[in-house]
């Protein structure tokens, strides 16, 4: 029995230190000290033997189950340590690379096309003289609602749901809000433009985000007509579509300008004709804007007797997706890296 002990011993040494793998090493442990292994047979098989054989080969027994536990333990170490080597040799980042030596070349970053869009924007207006401001996005009701003449408990609060600060104040619905601002800054005449995002306590869907960006614009001077607008208005969609465009205004209620219009551009895609684009009318709508109410003026400090203005808004997303067929507005906001190295 004491031979048989040796002999197993020996040969599980032998095998432990060329073990080439942990697969291996496991195997092996099963089979000489697992529940049906070589050594546990024998110490199970002591049952039968005398007393004193049974302490003497018992104590054996375990001196070499406990010896072999030793030698897995340190090859399993030895292993894993060359593993680790290994992967150390193989995977190693040279963080110091010039990256025009990589064989990828590397991603670089790139504006937001929201981004790029407004640039644009704010270029073809400031060609025209507009100066670019800014406003917070967290508003006080007044400069939201109240200076553009719309008091408290005035319905057409309910056309911009809002979300409201537990102080009282709330997150800007449209750009509409740097228009006072403006006016309390500057003297007329002046052109300028407030470009931001806004927020809108809306439900979602393909073509209504709570979350997109506007610019607005205003110019106020001496006898400002609706003549003024639309030029304006025509050599901004020329600057983005780089060709004249055709417009048409609609009349529309928006309480900070009297009149009020929506302003409508002929469909770019078919000319016309009627397409999917332009949902088969031809026409594409594009901003709301309007000559500045008197009251709005005033609350400015600007006084409607001696001047006038005119004022647009128009929303980024939804040109933006016009001019690329985007299918659904959440994508501008989804953070997926797939949609925005498109542009
Ligand atoms: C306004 O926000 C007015 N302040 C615009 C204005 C300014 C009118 C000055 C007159 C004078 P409206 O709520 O229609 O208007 O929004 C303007 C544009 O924002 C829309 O034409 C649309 O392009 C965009 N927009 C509005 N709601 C959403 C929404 N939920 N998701 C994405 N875009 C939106």
């Amino acid at each position: 029995m004491e031979a048989k002990l040796d002999a197993i011993y020996t040969s599980t040494e032998k095998e432990i230190s060329s073990a080439a793998g942990l697969d291996d090493l496991e195997a092996l442990r099963v089979r000489v000290l697992g529940r049906k292994g070589e050594l546990t047979q024998i110490l199970r098989s002591l049952g039968s033997s005398s007393p004193e054989d049974r302490a003497r080969i018992g104590q054996k027994s375990n001196a070499i189950k406990e010896k072999i536990e030793a030698l897995l333990e340190a090859r399993k170490n030895q292993l894993l340590n060359s593993r680790i080597n290994s992967l150390v040799e193989e995977e190693w980042i040279d963080v110091t690379l010039n990256p025009r030596e990589l064989t990828i070349p590397p991603r670089r970053g790139h504006l937001h096309p929201l981004s790029l869009l407004q640039y644009e924007i704010e270029d073809i207006l400031g060609s025209m003289g507009f100066a670019i401001l800014d406003g917070p996005e967290t508003e006080n009701d007044y400069y939201n609602f109240e200076a553009l003449n719309i008091p408290p408990h005035h319905p057409a609060r309910d056309m911009q749901d809002t979300f409201w600060t537990e102080d009282g104040n709330l997150l800007r619905t449209h750009t509409s809000a740097i228009q006072i601002r403006g006016m309390e800054r500057v003297k007329p005449p002046f052109r300028m433009a407030g470009p931001g995002r806004v927020f809108r306590y809306e439900a979602t869907d393909a073509s209504h985000e709570h979350t997109f960006y506007q610019i607005e614009g205003m110019m106020v001077d001496r006898e400002i007509s609706v003549s003024h607008l639309i030029y304006v208005m025509k050599q901004v969609l020329a600057g983005i579509f780089k060709r004249e465009v055709e417009v048409r205004l609609r009349p529309s209620y928006y309480p900070f300008v009297e009149p009020g219009f929506d302003l409508d551009f002929r469909c770019m895609i078919c000319g016309g004709g009627g397409c999917a684009v332009c949902k088969h009318v031809g026409w594409i709508e594009f901003l709301g804007c309007g000559l500045v109410h008197p009251n709005v003026l005033a609350k400015g400090g600007i006084d409607p007797e001696q001047w006038s203005g005119f004022a647009f808004g128009m929303g980024l997303n939804r040109l933006i997706m016009m001019q690329y067929g985007i299918k659904d507005i959440r994508h501008f906001q989804s953070g997926d890296l797939r949609f925005v190295h498109q542009f």
